[in-house]
């Protein structure tokens, strides 16, 4: 099995969809966390509003956790919120609204949740502009919603992650950044043609990047880092951005279910993964594919790590 899960892997187009989500499945069900393995624990989902991260809060209210969504439009939360407590009637599911480009609007979200325990955060948020944009402190968008808010929020959220018994941290990252290299000296990408699928690529490479330095960062407060890819999924996000790729992929595409279960499962499994480590399908993979993107060299890792403190305001 080891050996056709990596084929897969390699393979991409079989690996990420929804093909290779149902053969590796097939050697799961003893690996499926235990039922109610999130009774009593908080799990933080951003990017709830929508696609995976909906189906992420869904799989942790199966599995007994409270869930906080995190979002930005008051309807769409309350939208999802009612189907989760539709489908679920004793559902532990609450609101935060807050924009995680914006500086200002993490720290006001950690501040809410300053009196609040959390075990765990998902950091789903997902964007992938048309034309270069910046947040309202100035850093292009896509890096200042999947890099910078994400570390900004962790960091203001350390005390209660190290009041916890088990914290843990997940980064959804995307397959696409197997395709970038890591853009030491231009973290915001002023220089060059401005695509917005070239700047999500980069902004989930210096995510996937940081998870090694983030564990050791957060190794103290005992808290788990990972990093993920949830393969290709049928999303509105993957409709609007990306239409023709959805629509030539078709019923390859995962559905949001299959694009969140790494996600629950890294959060829900015991014993813990070991922190530190990429994912997908449950099982860690490769930062770097060589032809692709070359390895990627730790002077590199760590000058990317000081303009992201930087930027962050860290
Ligand atoms: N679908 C795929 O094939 C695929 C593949 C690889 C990686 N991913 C990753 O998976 C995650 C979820 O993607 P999806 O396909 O489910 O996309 P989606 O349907 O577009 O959902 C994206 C979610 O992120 C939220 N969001 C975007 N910018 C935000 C911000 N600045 N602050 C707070 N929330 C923000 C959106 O909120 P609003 O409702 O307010 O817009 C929405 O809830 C993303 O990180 C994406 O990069 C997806």
């Amino acid at each position: 099995m080891k050996l056709l899960d990596t084929a897969l892997d390699r393979a991409v187009v079989a690996g990420y969809s929804r093909v290779g989500y149902r053969v590796r499945a097939a050697s799961w069900p003893d690996d499926d966390p235990q039922s109610k393995a999130l009774t009593g624990r908080t799990v933080v989902v951003t990017g709830a509003t929508s696609g995976i991260g909906a189906a992420i809060a869904a799989g942790a209210l199966a599995l007994g956790g409270r869930v906080i969504l995190v979002g930005r439009d008051r309807e769409r939360a309350d939208r999802v919120r009612a189907d989760l407590e539709a489908r679920r009637p004793h559902a532990r599911v609450s609101i935060e609204l807050g924009d995680m480009s914006d500086p200002h609007d993490v720290d006001d979200l950690a501040a809410r949740l300053a009196e609040d325990s959390v075990d765990v955060v998902v950091h789903n948020a997902g964007v992938m502009p048309r034309t270069r944009t910046e947040s309202p402190d100035g850093h292009e968008l896509s890096l200042a919603t999947h890099v910078l808010g994400p570390i900004r929020l962790t960091e203001r959220l350390l005390p209660q992650l190290a009041a916890s018994s088990d914290a843990r941290v997940i980064f959804m990252s995307s397959g696409g950044m197997y395709t970038a290299v890591l853009p030491v000296g231009d973290i915001d990408y002023r220089s060059g043609e401005y695509r917005g699928a070239r700047a999500y690529a980069r902004s989930k490479r210096i995510q996937t990047e940081m998870v090694p330095i983030l564990a050791e960062r957060w190794a103290d407060a005992s808290v788990m880092t990972a990093g993920m890819h949830p393969g290709w999924v049928d999303t509105p996000g993957v409709a609007q951005s990306l239409p023709r790729f959805g629509r030539a992929m078709g019923p390859l595409l995962r559905t949001a279910e299959q694009g969140a279960d790494t996600a629950i499962w890294l959060a829900a499994t015991t014993p813990r993964p070991p922190t530190g480590r990429f994912w997908h399908d449950r099982r860690p993979r490769p930062m770097n594919y060589r032809l692709l993107s070359g390895e990627t060299n730790e002077a590199d890792r760590r000058a990317v790590w000081n303009d992201v403190l930087a930027a962050a305001g860290l």
